[in-house]
């Protein structure tokens, strides 16, 4: 049974120069029967996945990783795992700039002086998980939706020389990132998903605040409350009534009207 497998197996890292996506590449192990815990790292995707459909520009230099788990669940619960991940790439985030610079967006986009840093792409099959990762460590894509930006950027330069340089290279980064990962990902399946909900709406930008929610076929204004027992945004509308959004862009404040 793979679920019992993985409580004896210790995590697994795989390098590889290119690949079309971690995210298919994790996807391929699994359909082979590997059941993980296992983190694909990448220099450079040729065909970098992004939510929505949407392109993940990947040059070499910045970390790209898929991290492979058995999930025992539905795909609700699935759904958290990408919470979980926020909090991994925020609390690697800390390690090397300052903790104020560093807010959560919901769902799971994870922003430096307001600017997307990172993207999160959380996939799954019958008893295992994909989540995908990508930080911006030496350089962002220009044009895209949301304004982006690069940890190096924001790094103390006088922390980057010497004998000690902080910033290394993609495999110090998802050393710090998988370990996160497994802590909170303990903490959720001994605990629930309340103590993941309470630290992340620690890091969250404008919750409570005003909001524009702009689904596929809708469009709303409203003031974002918290997150529901699912991770759901709960937002009051102008009407008084209290609506839970599961997917779609949210655009807080003025931005995005
Ligand atoms: C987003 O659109 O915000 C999510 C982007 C997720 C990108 C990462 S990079 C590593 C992994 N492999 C992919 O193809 N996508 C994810």
């Amino acid at each position: 049974m793979r679920w019992q497998q993985k409580a004896f197996s210790s995590l697994k890292f795989i390098t590889l120069d290119e690949v079309d996506s971690t995210n298919i590449e994790a996807r391929r192990l699994a359909d082979r029967g590997e059941y993980g815990p296992l983190w694909v790292r990448a220099n450079s995707q040729t065909g970098g996945r992004g939510r929505r459909g949407r392109e993940w520009v990947s040059k070499s230099g910045n970390l790209y990783c898929s991290g492979l788990y058995t999930h025992e669940g539905s795909a609700h619960d699935a759904a958290k795992f990408s919470f979980v991940a926020a909090l991994a790439v925020t609390e690697t985030l800390k390690t090397y700039i300052a903790e104020d610079k560093i807010k959560l967006k919901w769902p799971n986009d994870v922003l430096v002086d307001g600017k997307k840093i990172s993207g999160i792409l959380l996939e799954g099959g019958k008893d295992w998980i994909v989540v995908g990762i990508g930080i911006n460590l030496l350089s962002h894509p220009k044009n895209t939706e949301s304004t982006a930006t690069h940890l190096l950027g924001h790094i103390d330069p006088s922390l980057l020389s010497g004998p000690e340089p902080i910033l290394t290279g993609p495999d110090t980064v998802l050393a710090t990132l998988s370990s996160r990962f497994n802590y909170w990902r303990e903490m959720y399946l001994e605990k629930g998903f309340n103590p993941i909900r309470q630290a992340w709406l620690g890091w969250a930008d404008n919750i409570p605040g005003a909001v524009i929610v702009r689904l596929t076929n809708e469009k709303f204004s409203g003031h974002a409350l918290g997150l529901d027992e699912n991770g759901a945004l709960r937002v009051r509308l102008e009407n008084g009534t209290i609506r839970d959004v599961h997917a779609g862009d949210v655009f807080f404040g003025d931005q995005g009207a």
